[in-house]
């Protein structure tokens, strides 16, 4: 950390703050691509006469390290009467021949390629990162709600995700959404803001009636307590299948000219819809039984959400929603003529409240139904202003597949028909696509633990192939399980979220290619070179880092120095897949390094500098991971 503060004293004469007052969101003593940043733009500055404010913003990332450490694009200084092909030679000429930081940049047609050097980047991101730890890449300076101001708070966000239906199977929307949406919370806590994270069950409706009465029919406690999440979906299943018989067979007696007046006034239909308006009425008898499925559901769910590093600070649910506050708003939308009765119902017409093709693809959504009864969207508008109200937040983010485009759409554009368009303007829905042929060997997956269990299974398969290795594991069921659960995520979590993918166990499992795998064989290799080598902290702190001249650990500090740059930009994209393909660079740059950079069996003061090196890699990589929600492993 002091290395790098005494860089940007020599380099420009300035201090931390005096840098953080002049560029907006830099902060070198966390982030040392800034201090590169505002050092270029200084000199830039000089040679170009455009403003250091504007090159500072314009000064972009490369996409691999033979490409330089940052580029300009001379264009978006816009500059007028000069071609810039013209004033990037111009420019290069200009650049001092003995710049601290970096070498003469290199022009190729409008763009300037900047190289950093070795020697000063290696001295100072090295111990910063050491001594930063789990901190580095972290910046709490985002989530501040003045970034100059430390003293201003946090801002605050909701992220909505994972969100199952209560007897019902755990699919692979469910799953995208416990992935993604674990990620971004723990992104955002990362970037220091106040996170709330809450899971939205399924758990009201109807069907939550029909559940009751299979309950009622055919329930075992033992099973109920035991494994509540099977139990009452094999019920459902059950009463399900019963109540389609009995339509076909009331369709049937109706086409044949009977009356089934009777029959319909007692299906399980009928008295589902009754059981479900006691649950409305909160009938206490009706309200304990469906609150204790619930209880066992979310106790069992958080025993897997645990697998995953995930906690929820809130389970909510569309039971939570109270009935008066929906009348009220159900009032309000009438009255501002946001609804209107169609054939008994409730509709929004957007059509005639929006104009133009926007209206039209809005469609006309139901939100109350003929009997009186609310529906998913009406539950959603009333939670969402609930949760405006009980937190105050600055942003929320509903994970939740692309299917629901159009609902989520719906949603906010009510909120903004009824005047709240600050509050729908803090909220994104955050989207993702398919998983294609989402099965195991036993079959059509239902529930998260049968995923993991399954891939875990596989795993433990693969590792007994290697019988040496497999004996070192002190727990391999556990290794397994970890194993298992990364290569799930990782495959999640390599193509943009909105990409469909096949849900390949043999792929996922493997430790060839960019998988989960792999990437844990990498974070366990660098782990061990650090037991091999048996050095104390204070020796490898001790460690000449001038020693470190091979092209191999150059480029491995410039992939570690563009750690927090990543994270930041991530918040921009909100892409794992951003994180993900920067530690896969960076395994690739490890793993081509070991041949040319051993630690064990070198000089001694050599043998301290590469340790240092691989040291601060391990920390970077365990805390990407961390950050997507992987539990790194060191053996
Ligand atoms: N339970 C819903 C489903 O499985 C997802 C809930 C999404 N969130 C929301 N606020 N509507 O489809």
């Amino acid at each position: 950390q002091s290395g790098i503060e005494q860089l940007v004293k020599q380099v420009d004469g300035l201090s931390f703050d005096a840098i953080a007052e002049k560029y907006q969101n830099c902060h070198p003593e966390i982030n040392p691509f800034d201090l590169y940043r505002a050092h270029l733009s200084n000199v830039l500055g000089d040679i170009t006469g455009v403003d250091t404010s504007i090159i500072y913003p314009n000064l972009q990332w490369t996409l691999s390290l033979d490409k330089g450490d940052m580029v300009l694009a001379a264009p978006s200084l816009r500059i007028k009467g000069k071609k810039p092909d013209e004033l990037v030679q111009e420019w290069v000429q200009k650049f001092p021949d003995n710049d601290p930081l970096f070498e003469k940049p290199t022009a190729v047609s409008y763009f300037l390629s900047f190289f950093v050097k070795g020697v000063p980047l290696i001295q100072s991101v090295i111990p910063m990162i050491r001594s930063f730890g789990p901190e580095y890449g972290r910046n709490k300076f985002l989530g501040l709600r003045d970034p100059k101001d430390p003293s201003s708070g946090k801002k605050r966000i909701i992220v909505e995700f994972s969100s199952p239906n209560i007897a019902k199977p755990f699919h692979a929307g469910h799953l995208r959404s416990t992935i993604i949406g674990g990620f971004l919370a723990n992104l955002y806590d990362g970037a220091g803001w106040d996170v709330i994270r809450i899971n939205y069950l399924g758990d009201w409706g109807k069907q939550y009636g029909l559940l009751a009465l299979a309950f009622n029919k055919y329930g075992d406690e033992e099973a109920l307590r035991n494994d509540p999440i099977n139990h009452l979906f094999q019920l459902y299943v059950r009463i399900n299948s019963e109540m389609t018989a009995e339509k076909e067979t009331i369709e049937k007696k109706k086409a044949d000219g009977e009356d089934v007046t009777a029959l319909e006034a007692h299906s399980l239909d009928e008295q589902a819809r009754e059981y479900f308006r006691k649950m409305t009425d909160r009938d206490p008898g009706a309200v304990a039984q469906w609150k204790r499925f619930r209880d066992l559901s979310i106790t069992r769910y958080q025993d897997t959400y645990a697998r995953l590093n995930i906690h929820f600070d809130e389970y909510s649910g569309e039971s939570q929603v109270s009935e008066a506050a929906m009348d009220a708003i159900g009032k309000e939308m009438e009255e501002k003529k946001i609804c209107k009765e169609d054939k008994g119902a409730q509709i929004v017409n957007f059509a005639e409240l929006v104009p133009g093709k926007e209206g039209k693809r809005l469609e006309r959504p139901i939100v109350r139904k003929r009997d009186g009864t609310a529906l998913y969207l009406t539950r959603d508008i009333s939670e969402l202003l609930n949760r405006h109200e009980k937190y105050k937040f600055d942003k929320m983010i509903y994970v939740v597949a692309s299917a629901q485009d159009l609902h989520l759409k719906q949603l906010f554009k009510i909120i903004e028909l009824l005047g709240h368009k600050e509050i729908a303007g803090k909220c994104t829905h955050i989207n993702f696509g398919l998983v294609l042929g989402m099965s195991t060997r036993r079959g059509t997956v239902k529930f998260l633990d049968d995923i993991l269990r399954d891939v875990a299974d596989k795993m433990h398969e693969t590792m007994r192939k290697n019988e040496d290795k497999y004996k070192q594991v002190e727990n391999p069921e556990a290794v397994a399980d970890t194993l298992g659960i990364s290569s799930v995520m990782v495959q999640d979590m390599t193509g943009k979220r909105i990409n469909n993918y096949t849900f390949n166990m043999e792929a996922m499992t493997s430790f060839e290619g960019d998988t989960g795998p792999y990437l844990q064989y990498a974070h366990a290799r660098v782990s061990s070179i650090k037991r091999r080598a048996g050095l104390t902290d204070e020796e490898i702190a001790s460690a000449d880092l001038s020693l470190l001249t091979e092209t191999h650990a150059v480029n491995i500090v410039r992939l570690l120095a563009q750690y927090p740059d990543t994270v930041q930009n991530t918040l921009k994209t909100l892409e794992p897949t951003t994180v993900l393909t920067y530690l896969f660079k960076m395994t690739h740059a490890l793993s081509s390094s070991y041949d040319h950079l051993q630690v064990v069996g070198s000089e001694r003061e050599l043998m301290k500098a590469r340790m240092a090196l691989y040291d601060a890699a391990h920390i970077v990589l365990g805390n990407g991971m961390r950050l997507l929600g992987l539990s790194p492993v060191n053996r």
